[in-house]
C-alpha cells in the first residue's frame, strides 16, 4: 500500500527572546510560577523584519532542494498571523522560495491550521503519489503586556515536506476529530492582539483531548500501550501535560514513566521559544526526534492537535528506518543559541513599535535581525521582503 507522510521538517525561530523569570521579576509574580507552574523559561519576540511570511519561508529553506523543487504543487500556509484580509501568505511564500505553480493557498482555524494542511496535504499526496506538498504553521502570538497571557507568548514556525515513501515518518490513515463552536479564544480583525478566556481554555483543551482520545480508542483496536510516545498542541508545557496525567492511569506503571519521560523531551523547544501557534504540536514533535535518544524505526507517536474555537483531532505516526537521518539536532541547537536575550524596556518596545498603517513609507531595522529572508520595508500598503542569503537559488 503507498504510505504518504512528513519527509523532513524545518524550524525557525526569531533572533530574539525575553527571559521569563525576568518577566516574572517586572510583573511582581513568583519566577516558579512561570517556570513551574507554566513551564516556560524563555520565550521568542518577532522583530519587525519577522512576520507570519518570513518566518514560513526560514522554516522550509532547509526542505528544498534540486530533486523536490518541481514536484511541489501544493503549498498550504497555516497562520492565525495573517498579514492580509485577500491575499494569501503562501503566495508570498512561494516565491521567496523559488516555488512555482502550486496550489498556494493560506487557511485559519487557530492552531489547528497547520493540521488542516498537513491533512488536506495527505488526501492531496494520496490522489498524486509523484507530488509533494510543502505544509507551514506560522505565527506570533501576542497576549499584550501584562495580561494573565502574556507569559505564553512566542514566534516561530515548523515547514514539513509531505510525500509518498516519506523518509522521517509515515501518517496513519486513522484519525478521530472533536469540534464544536466555543468561545475559549479568538482575535477580532480590529485588534492586533488575542482574547482569551484563559482557564476555560484549557478546560476546553483537556476535554477535547479526552473526546478524541476515547473516540480513537473505540474505533480501533489500539489502546494506551501502542504508543512510544504523545505529542500535544503546546501553548504552554504544562498544559500538554495536563492533558496526558488524564489518561496515565491507562498505562502500566513502567510505561506511565516512559511517556513522561518522552512527554519532557517534547516539551524542550517549546520551553525556550513560546506558543507558535499552528506550530506548537509540531515544534514539540520535533523536539521529541532530535532531542530523545529512545525513538527507533517502528515506534508509534500519537499526536494530538488542538485549535481554538475548538477543533481537535487526535492521529499517529510511524517513525521510518534511518529517520535520524532526517533531522537537523545541530542545526536547531544553534539557532536557538545565537539568539539575543532583550531587556525588559527593549521588549516593551518591540512589542509596542508598530509598522505604519497610512501607506507612508517605512525602512526596517536589520541590524538585529540575521536570518536569510526578511521584510525590509513598507511601500503604498505594501510588504517589501528580500532574501539575504544564496540559500534560495530559484
Ligand atoms: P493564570 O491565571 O495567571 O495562572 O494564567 P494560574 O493562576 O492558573 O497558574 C498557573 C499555574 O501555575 C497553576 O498550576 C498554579 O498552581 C501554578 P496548575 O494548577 O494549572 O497546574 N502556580 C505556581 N507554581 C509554582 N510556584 C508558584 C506558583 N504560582 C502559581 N509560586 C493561563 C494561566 C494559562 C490561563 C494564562 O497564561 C492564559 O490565559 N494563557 C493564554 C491562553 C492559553 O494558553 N490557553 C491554553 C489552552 S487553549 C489553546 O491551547 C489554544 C491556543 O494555543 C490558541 C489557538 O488555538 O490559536 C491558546
Amino acid at each position: 500500500m503507498m504510505q504518504i507522510g512528513i519527509d523532513k521538517m524545518g524550524l525557525f525561530t526569531p533572533n530574539t527572546y525575553l527571559d521569563l523569570v525576568m518577566l516574572a521579576n517586572a510583573r511582581g509574580v513568583d519566577p516558579d510560577k512561570f517556570t513551574i507552574g507554566i513551564g516556560q523559561d524563555q520565550m521568542a519576540i518577532a522583530p519587525l523584519s519577522q512576520d507570519s511570511v518570513t518566518m514560513g519561508v526560514n522554516a522550509a529553506l532547509d526542505l528544498l532542494d534540486g530533486e523536490n523543487r518541481d514536484n511541489i504543487s501544493l503549498l498550504v500556509l497555516g497562520t492565525e498571523s495573517g498579514i492580509d484580509q485577500s491575499k494569501a501568505g503562501a503566495l508570498y511564500i512561494q516565491r521567496l522560495l523559488g516555488l512555482q505553480n502550486a496550489r498556494a493557498f493560506e487557511i485559519k482555524e487557530a492552531c489547528y491550521g497547520a493540521t488542516a494542511g498537513l491533512m488536506t496535504a495527505y488526501d492531496y499526496v494520496t490522489a498524486h503519489p509523484d507530488q509533494k506538498a510543502l505544509v507551514i504553521g506560522s505565527d506570533i502570538a501576542r497576549y499584550g503586556l501584562e495580561t494573565p497571557g502574556e507569559v505564553t507568548q512566542g514566534a516561530g514556525a515548523v515547514a514539513m515536506l509531505v510525500s509518498a515513501q516519506p523518509r522521517l515518518m509515515v501518517l496513519e490513515p486513522q484519525t478521530t476529530v472533536h469540534s464544536a463552536d466555543v468561545q475559549d479564544f479568538w482575535r477580532p480583525n480590529y485588534s492586533k492582539e488575542a482574547f482569551a478566556r484563559g482557564k476555560y481554555s484549557t478546560e476546553q483543551y483537556i476535554d477535547f483531548f479526552q473526546k478524541t482520545w476515547a473516540d480513537y480508542r473505540n474505533t480501533t483496536d489500539r489502546t494506551i500501550a501502542d504508543f512510544k510516545a504523545l505529542c500535544f498542541h503546546l501553548p504552554y508545557t504544562k498544559m500538554g501535560l495536563k492533558a496526558l496525567r488524564t489518561i496515565l492511569p491507562e498505562a502500566t506503571e513502567a510505561q506511565q514513566a516512559d511517556l513522561l519521560a518522552r512527554y519532557q523531551e517534547s516539551t524542550l523547544y517549546s520551553r525556550q521559544i513560546g506558543n507558535i501557534y499552528t506550530g506548537s504540536l509540531y515544534l514539540g514533535l520535533m523536539s521529541l526526534l532530535e532531542q530523545s535518544q529512545q525513538l527507533q524505526a517502528g515506534d508509534r507517536i500519537g499526536l494530538f492537535s488542538y485549535g481554538s474555537g475548538a477543533i481537535s483531532e487526535f492521529f499517529t505516526a510511524i517513525l521510518q528506518p534511518n529517520f535520524e537521518t532526517q533531522l537537523a539536532a545541530q542545526k536547531h541547537a544553534d539557532l536557538l543559541a545565537k539568539r539575543q536575550q532583550l531587556t525588559m524596556a527593549e521588549y516593551e518596545t518591540q512589542f509596542q513599535t508598530e509598522l505604519p498603517e497610512d501607506g507612508s513609507a517605512f525602512e526596517i531595522d536589520l541590524t538585529v535581525d540575521p536570518s536569510p529572508v526578511v521584510l525590509t520595508r513598507m511601500k503604498e500598503h505594501e510588504r517589501i521582503y528580500e532574501v539575504l542569503t544564496q540559500a534560495v537559488k530559484p
